[in-house]
Order: structure tokens, then C-alpha cells, then sequence
């Protein structure tokens, strides 16, 4: 088995002004494609050859460095594409919407727990939802890290690497995290992978 570079699920100016063409050229076609790359190389040899992704990267984090940040990137990137759409960021969807509230008290208190935790990270990383025992939780992580490696499934993920960001917005992560999450995030995607989560 090895890795593949999916299409994006939309035209490279189809995010625009939040995100332009330039950053998803960059992003999607160097940036994510060597992750690819990367990770089809190191599969090799490592024992893991043949797993799920999410096994990769469970499996060798902590143990096969370049392998993990490779792979788990991987898993970020496919996910992020998805979790952004043309338009987005509108109306949750019923039953992601109360699992929210329960979860984090209201909409308005998870959308700035989220920006904040992306505004945080220090360096390199994502800023998460995810859900660990049923519920919904609020977290970051370094670099390549994600929550599956911390027993929890993500269900919504930004980026927050500059070369997520810096073309469109410079330095200021939190015009670009606020730009996410009002008008990018596909809410459908991420009720999916909460359905998938709590089944
Ligand atoms: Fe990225």
C-alpha cells in the first residue's frame, strides 16, 4: 500500500478571499505532496508497511521520528481539505451543534476556546476538536502531532503552520484562524467524523 495525494475537493481559487489560490498551490501541491513523498520512503522497511494510516501514525509515534511526522501530516492534510469548503463556516449542522453545546457549554465559547488554542501554539502545530470518551474537547499540538495519538478522535483541525497562512495574512494568525472558522469550515465534514467517532 502506499500513500496518494488526493485532488483537492474544489477549485484552487474556490476559497477565496479567505484563502487564495497561491496558499492552496503551495500548501496542497508542494507542501502536503512531500509528505507523501516522504512518507511512501520511509514506509519502507519500517515494519509498518501495509497498515492504515492511522495505524502509521499511532504506531510510530515516538518510535520511527521522520516516519510519524511524515504520516501524521499526511492524515492532517487529507482531513484539512475537507474540513474546509467554499461559503463555509455557516450553520452547524443539528447534531454537532448539540454535542458542541454539551460538550463546551455553547457554539460562541467552542469557536473562541479553538481560535485560542490556535493563537497559543507556539511555533508550529494545529489547533483541534476531538472527541475523547463521548465528549468534545478542545486542544493543540506541535508540528505534526494530532489527537490520535493521545486516544482521541479529531473531528476538526486548522493548520497552523505559516505556510497555511502567511501568503494571504503575514503574521496575524488570529485574522487568519477567525477568517476559518466564520467563513471556511465545512460543518457537514466535521459532523461526519463525530458520527464516526461516538458509533
Ligand atoms: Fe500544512
Amino acid at each position: 500500500m502506499s500513500f496518494t495525494l488526493p485532488e483537492l475537493p474544489y477549485a484552487y481559487e474556490a476559497l477565496q478571499p479567505y484563502m487564495s489560490k497561491e496558499t492552496l498551490e503551495y500548501h496542497h501541491d508542494k507542501h502536503h505532496a512531500a509528505y507523501v513523498t516522504n512518507a511512501n520512503n520511509l514506509i519502507k522497511d519500517s515494519g509498518l508497511d501495509g497498515k492504515s494510516l492511522e495505524d502509521v501514525v499511532k504506531d510510530s509515534f515516538g518510535k520511527n521520528v521522520p516516519l510519524f511526522n511524515n504520516a501524521a501530516q499526511h492524515y492532517n492534510h487529507l482531513h484539512f481539505w475537507n474540513w474546509l469548503k467554499p461559503n463555509g463556516g455557516g450553520a452547524i449542522p443539528g447534531k454537532i451543534e448539540k454535542a458542541i453545546i454539551d460538550s463546551l457549554g455553547s457554539v460562541a465559547k467552542a469557536k473562541e476556546d479553538f481560535i485560542q488554542a490556535g493563537v497559543t501554539q507556539f511555533g508550529s502545530g494545529w489547533a483541534w476538536l476531538s472527541v475523547k470518551d463521548g465528549k468534545i474537547i478542545v486542544s493543540k499540538t506541535p508540528n505534526g502531532e494530532n489527537p490520535l495519538i493521545h486516544g482521541a478522535a479529531p473531528i476538526l483541525g486548522v493548520d497552523v503552520w505559516e505556510h497555511s497562512y502567511y501568503i494571504d495574512y503575514r503574521n496575524r494568525r488570529p485574522d487568519y484562524l477567525k477568517a476559518f472558522v466564520d467563513n471556511l469550515i465545512n460543518w457537514e465534514y466535521v459532523e461526519q467524523l463525530y458520527e464516526k467517532a461516538i458509533a
